[in-house]
């Protein structure tokens, strides 16, 4: 990837604005207010911010306008963008400013000078989030992004908080990265050593390898992988940062790195696509990420099933019936319904390992949850109101499309099967739903539980407000803000 990584933050030197080289950014709102360097370049111009700011441009400008004067008058500088904010607009306001600036200034060094600190960080998120682009792939030289840097009145405090936004964004360019490499670069055993990377975080890591899944008795899991030369393997990401001993909260992630339906095979249009089955995962890694580098004071632990869905001559077939880890049995309808096979292994293994607190998986796991959501919300299902609203409301606060989405028995009855304990399919009707139902059925009782469909977020094929076309990195932010809300000691 290319994207803005670290963010320099300065106390305001008055004396040196003059000196400032590249573009200077100076963020206002409709008030016109600015900060103390901002004040300084209104000076050394002779007032030509306050002439901006009277005019009849700014009156009409919108909320998040970037409005630039070239080579100013009296300044080193090439160009000085004022961008016109909302800070009573809330966070998401903010971070549209600075995605906004993100777009209009490309790849130059950039000081930005700001008006009063709230709202500071999150224009920042915003410049950072939006400066992502996924050119590792390419050979064409890439051009890397100049400094950036924050001069600020408050610049302590304002510098520890944009430590928490950066930690947030390298966690959502982490998790846009794994689900954005080509199948054949992230392996099943790539994406785990990218995962044991982590442990230069402070997490612990730890990789369970075919033979001892086979110990474990996740045979489901492994069906789903045996027809792939990569090896299916678990990986389980600790973060200990909360009270010890206390009862972890568990993400759990699907982790396709491709999904070829295997013996039923997907149709060939569009199959380049599910290079990004293993979203889930990515979204469990990415969030590890942030939590690890902004010291959460939670107990998280990170359980992702990563497998490659291929026909061979050893893939499973339809009508194959397989024991699961918990015990019942599966008979399998469609060998491309493979993610809830990998996960049913996966949360019943980490419910008898952690007992947490609370389980949430993440997968890309129906086309169904696309044609009922389309692009714009992922689908929740819960046994548990408390959990499902607090990931709801952090959802909402990251401006991140979540909708609540119906279980019940009827659904569960569309899951019996003429040989087994259950088939791995409902039918044609309410696909999303019986895929949820399934997993229940590997969600002990006193587990609160929510399982996010992602297959509509995760990926695009147009930009969104925060991201290029491609992986967005859904999640990572309502995660770690759910983390912060309800499983954080304050
Ligand atoms: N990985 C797919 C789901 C998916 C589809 C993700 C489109 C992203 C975009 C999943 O494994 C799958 O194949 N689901 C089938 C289920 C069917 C066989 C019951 C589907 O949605 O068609
Ligand atoms: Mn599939
Ligand atoms: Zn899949």
């Amino acid at each position: 990837m290319t994207a803005v990584s670290t963010v320099h933050c300065l106390p305001v030197e008055l004396d040196q604005v003059s000196e400032i080289k590249g573009r200077i950014s100076v963020l206002t709102d409709k008030e016109g207010r600015l900060d103390l360097g901002a004040r300084r370049v209104n000076k050394l111009s002779k007032g030509a911010i306050t002439r901006v700011i009277e005019s009849d441009q700014f009156a009409k400008a919108k909320l998040g306008d970037v409005i630039s004067l070239a080579f100013p008058f009296g300044m080193a500088a090439e160009a000085v963008d004022i961008v016109i904010c909302d800070r009573k607009g809330g966070a998401d306001q903010m971070r549209k400013a600075g995605v906004a600036l993100a777009k209009a200034r490309g790849k130059s060094a950039i000081t930005i000078l700001g008006m009063s600190q709230k709202g500071m960080a999150d224009f920042v998120q915003g410049l950072l989030l939006r400066s992502y682009a996924f050119d590792e792939r390419r050979t064409a030289p890439i051009e890397a992004f100049g400094d950036v840097t924050v001069m600020h009145s408050q610049s302590d405090s304002l510098a520890a908080q944009i430590d928490v936004v950066s930690a947030i964004s390298d966690g959502v360019f982490f998790t846009r990265d794994l689900t954005n490499e080509p199948a054949n670069i992230l392996t099943t055993t790539e994406f785990a050593n990218r995962l044991s990377a982590l442990t230069d975080l402070g997490l612990e890591v730890q990789v369970i390898d075919e033979a001892e899944l086979e110990k474990l008795g996740m045979r489901t899991l492994l069906a789903v992988g045996q027809g792939s030369d990569s090896p299916s393997k678990v990986v389980i990401m600790h973060w200990n940062g909360g009270t010890p001993g206390e009862a972890p909260l568990a993400l759990v992630g699907k982790g396709v790195v491709f999904d070829t339906g295997g013996i039923s095979i997907k149709p060939s249009a569009g199959m380049e696509d599910m290079t990004m089955d293993m979203g889930g995962a990515a979204v469990v890694a990415g969030t590890m990420m942030t939590l690890a580098k902004r010291k959460a004071k939670a107990n998280v632990v990170g359980v992702v099933g990563l497998v490659e869905n291929m026909p061979s001559g050893n893939a499973m077939r339809p009508g194959d019936v397989i024991t699961t880890m918990k015990g019942d049995t599966v008979e399998i309808i469609s060998t491309d319904a493979e993610g809830r096979m990998v996960l049913c292994d996966a949360m019943w293994f980490t419910q008898e390992r952690y007992k947490p607190a609370a389980m949430i998986d993440l997968a890309t796991l129906t086309g169904a949850v696309i044609i009922a959501l389309g692009h714009e919300n992922a689908g929740v299902y819960s046994n548990d109101d408390r959990l499902c609203n607090g990931l709801l409301a952090s959802a909402q606060k990251e401006n991140e499309g979540m909708w609540r989405m119906p279980l019940g028995q009827s659904y569960d009855n569309l899951l019996k099967s003429r040989v087994a304990d259950m088939k791995n399919l409902g039918g044609r009707t309410a696909g999303s739903v019986t895929a949820a139902q399934f997993l229940k059925r590997f969600v002990k009782d006193e587990t609160p539980w929510a399982h996010i469909d992602i297959a509509g977020v995760a990926q695009t094929t147009s930009e969104t407000e925060h991201a290029p076309s491609g992986s967005t990195g859904w999640g990572v932010m309502t995660l770690n803000t759910l983390v912060q809300d309800m499983f954080e000691a304050k």
